[in-house]
């Protein structure tokens, strides 16, 4: 794999938590594979004082308890790339100590100029830092390349996006931008590409003459956790739709690139979202559900209700589950559903995307053993991560009946693979200088248009309603009534309740 050239990658939001379970542990990892640059450091930024040495003890923690397994051997040197200062960064003179520090650690490390901004900070800095970057002359590329990573959410609806993306471009080129979704460094969203376009046998099928409905499903056993504040003003919606599922939609519907780099790949994606069918303000109801979780018991625990959640309104009306049912009006997708379902405190963590065959133009055997779509095609995203393929198989013995079987693979099966983790693959790809999995601008705001009546409606229009679904549940009991077809329901992938994390039966 590519080395990066020498670098240094400086992280604001550095004291908080994304820095110590994701960033570091995934750092680290690069570091044992022996793929970050020759000369690297990291200069961690943040609103708690900490010296080097306490920022280097936290970070081991953050390696100890993050990831999948520890080795001081080489965890020790790697600890020693690490740097803090402490930084109000809303105030422009920060930024002078900050660089003086900055060039302190190039000299010292040997990185020279190349430098990745990271922000891992609250939304409300997403502008001002790389302003005050910029005012510091920090995005000048003469003494290398400067590249700035921003951290969902992009905006909070389409206007504030505009106008996010309007203040980096003052001062930041495009391909100075890396838009953060992390959903787009799981190796298996990318493997929907390798699935679809390695293969000769899916592609004359991934179409409206053969695919029935297209169903993506983000399920979260989880609530929010101590996030309740930041929720409040996000809800599903914005927290996982307008990113993860759409990015896994524009994976799913694309058309072929035509050429593996970023910008074919993402000039593709983008004709997804721009051909997604608007969804009229008044239509809402038709088209999207919302719910939020109650209180409930499983297996003998108290599960707090959404409500009752630290930083959380005792009266909210914030979404923790979404299902939104649209099309993709090209020639491709003209007339098939798609269907996207997220939720918080579902019975268990499962992301999939499921493509629905169309079911035999003739049923040669008895009615009562087809069902309308037989041939799924489960494209598992996590956990346990794979490929599962349903079809119909004789039962043995006499007669002819049909039985629904699976053909499966598990990454897990592949022996001595490890599946790197999504910000080992984004964090080394934004060194390099790819940004095929980062969301370009276009996308962002295609998918905030899409979304943009749907939020507007459950605004303004208090009669729809925010259905409540007990904790461990699948979400609103009248979720199926979305399916246009009355002969199908959601797929309901763990039938019985599991704990976080514990894959259950497909
Ligand atoms: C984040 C959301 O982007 O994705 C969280 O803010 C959510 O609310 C998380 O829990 C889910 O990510 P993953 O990788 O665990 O599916």
């Amino acid at each position: 794999m590519n080395r990066p050239e020498n670098s240094i990658l400086v992280i604001f939001g550095a004291s908080g938590d994304l820095t110590k379970r994701k960033l570091i542990p995934a750092l680290c990892a690069l570091n044992m594979q022996n793929i970050l640059p020759e000369k690297f450091a990291i200069f961690g930024l943040g609103r708690t004082k900490l010296s080097h040495d306490d920022f280097r003890d936290l970070m081991n923690e953050g390696i100890k308890n993050y990831s999948d397994s520890y080795d001081e051997k080489n965890v020790k040197p790697f600890l020693k790339k690490l740097f803090y200062q402490y930084i109000d960064a809303t105030h422009q003179d920060a930024y002078k100590n900050m660089t003086t520090k900055l060039q302190e650690i190039r000299k010292e490390m040997g990185v020279g100029g190349n430098t990745v901004f990271y922000l891992s900070t609250p939304p409300s800095l997403y502008a001002v830092i790389p302003k005050n970057l910029a005012k510091h002359n920090l995005n000048n590329e003469n003494d290398g390349w400067k590249r700035v990573i921003v951290e969902k959410p992009f905006g909070y609806d389409l206007k504030s996006a505009i106008e996010l993306n309007h203040s980096l471009h003052e001062d930041w080129n495009e391909d100075q931008i890396y838009r953060i979704d992390h959903y787009l460094g799981k190796e298996t969203v990318q493997n929907v590409l390798v699935t679809r376009f390695s293969n000769g046998i899916f592609e004359p099928l991934w179409n409206r003459n053969y695919v029935h409905h297209v169903e993506i499903t983000a399920a979260e056993f989880i609530g929010v956790e101590k996030r309740g504040g930041y929720y409040e003003k996000s809800g599903a919606l914005r927290d996982m739709v307008q990113n993860h599922l759409l990015q896994l939609v524009g994976l799913t519907a694309m058309e072929p690139p035509s050429a593996m780099d970023s910008n074919s790949i993402r000039n593709e994606t983008v004709k997804v979202f721009q051909s997604l069918r608007p969804i009229k303000e008044d239509d809402v109801i038709n088209s999207a559900m919302r719910g939020q979780y109650l209180a409930s018991t499983i297996k003998g625990e108290k599960i707090k209700g959404y409500r009752e959640e630290a930083g959380v309104d005792p009266n909210s009306k914030t979404e923790t589950f979404v299902i939104i049912k649209f099309y993709i009006d090209n020639w491709r997708w003209g007339g098939v559903p798609f269907y996207i379902r997220t939720g918080k405190r579902l019975p268990t963590r499962v992301t999939e995307a499921v493509i629905h065959f169309k079911p035999t133009p003739h049923y040669l055997f008895a009615k009562k053993d087809i069902c309308e779509s037989c041939n799924q095609l489960v494209i598992r995203i996590q956990p346990d991560e794979g490929i599962l393929l349903k079809f119909g198989m004789k039962v043995p013995g006499s007669g002819f009946e049909v039985q629904n079987v699976n053909m499966d693979f598990h990454y897990s099966d592949l022996c001595n693979q490890k599946i790197p983790t999504a910000y080992e693959r984004l964090l080394h790809d934004s060194l390099l200088g790819d940004s095929t999995l980062y969301a370009r601008e276009d996308a962002v705001m295609a998918a905030w248009k899409f979304l943009e009546p749907v939020l507007n409606a459950w605004k303004n229009n208090p009669k729809i309603p925010v259905y409540g679904y007990p904790a461990g549940t699948w979400g609103p009991e009248n979720a199926d009534n979305l399916i246009e077809d009355p002969t199908m329901t959601w797929r309901y992938p763990c039938k019985n309740l599991s704990n976080d994390g514990v894959f259950c039966e497909l």
